[in-house]
C-alpha cells in the first residue's frame, strides 16, 4: 500500500519525507486556504520535495475551464496529478486530460457508481472519502470494499486512493479492504508507528543493557 500525505504544509512534508514513507501528496482548496500560501508556489515546492504524485485540484466547474486549469497545473512539474471533482463536467475533463497523458485524481467520491464512472473516464486515482461518510453514519469502508470488487471485476487500472482518513484504524481497514493508496494527515501517519508496548519494551531493553556496562561501538 502506498501512503500519500494529505497536507499543503511544506514544512510537515519536509519533516516526513526522510522517513521514506511518503509516496505522494494530496492537496485540496481547503488545505491551500489553511496554508495561507500561493497555490502554484506551494505545489511547485511540494513537487520538488516528493518524487511521487502530487495532487493539485482545479476550481473551475465547467469542463472546458477545468481542462485549461488542469493543463496549466500539470505544467508546474512532471509529478503533478490533476484533481477533479466527481461531477459530469469533472468526468469530461478527466477523459480529456487522460487523453493528453495527464494523470488525474477524481475526488469527492461517495458511491460505488461514481467510482465506476471515474474508472470509465480513465482516472488514474479515485478518492473515496471514508471519514465524511462515517460522519453521516454510512460505513465508509464498505465503499472501499465495493469499489475494489467492481474494479477487479472489470480489470480497471484506476487506483483506489482512500481519502478523508481520520485514524490509524481507517488506514488498517483500508489496507485490508484492498485500497491501493491511503492519503493520511501527517498526525495519523506519525501515529501508525506508535505502540505503548514498543515503548515499554524498549525502555526495559535499554535499562538492562545499561546494567551490562557494554557498548556496541
Ligand atoms: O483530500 C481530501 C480529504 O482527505 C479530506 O479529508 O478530513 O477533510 O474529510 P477530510
Amino acid at each position: 500500500m502506498k501512503f500519500f500525505i494529505d497536507t499543503a504544509d511544506v514544512e510537515e512534508i519536509k519533516a516526513l519525507a526522510p522517513t521514506g514513507l511518503v509516496d505522494g501528496v494530496t492537496t485540496n482548496p481547503s488545505l491551500i486556504m489553511k496554508s495561507g500560501r500561493d497555490f502554484r508556489e506551494v505545489v511547485a515546492e511540494i513537487c520538488a520535495i516528493v518524487d511521487g504524485p502530487v495532487s493539485a485540484e482545479v476550481t473551475a466547474t465547467e469542463a472546458p475551464e477545468m481542462i485549461k486549469e488542469g493543463v496549466s497545473l500539470a505544467d508546474i512539474a512532471d509529478n503533478v496529478t490533476v484533481k477533479l471533482p466527481l461531477t459530469l463536467e469533472g468526468l469530461v475533463a478527466c477523459k480529456a486530460l487522460t487523453e493528453e497523458g495527464i494523470d488525474t485524481n477524481v475526488t469527492l467520491c461517495f458511491s460505488a457508481n461514481q467510482a465506476l464512472l471515474a474508472a470509465k473516464a480513465g482516472a488514474t486515482f479515485i478518492s473515496p472519502f471514508i471519514g465524511r461518510l462515517d460522519d453521516i453514519n454510512v460505513d465508509g469502508m464498505e465503499l472501499i470494499r465495493d469499489i475494489r470488487m467492481i474494479y477487479d471485476n472489470y480489470d480497471f487500472r484506476t487506483e483506489i486512493l482512500a481519502a478523508s482518513i481520520r485514524s490509524a484504524n481507517h488506514v488498517k481497514e483500508s489496507a485490508i479492504a484492498g485500497a491501493d493508496v491511503a492519503t493520511v494527515p501527517p498526525a495519523v501517519l506519525k501515529s501508525l508507528v506508535r505502540h505503548p508496548l514498543t515503548d515499554k519494551g524498549l525502555d526495559a531493553f535499554l535499562a538492562d543493557w545499561a546494567k551490562t556496562g557494554q557498548k556496541i561501538l
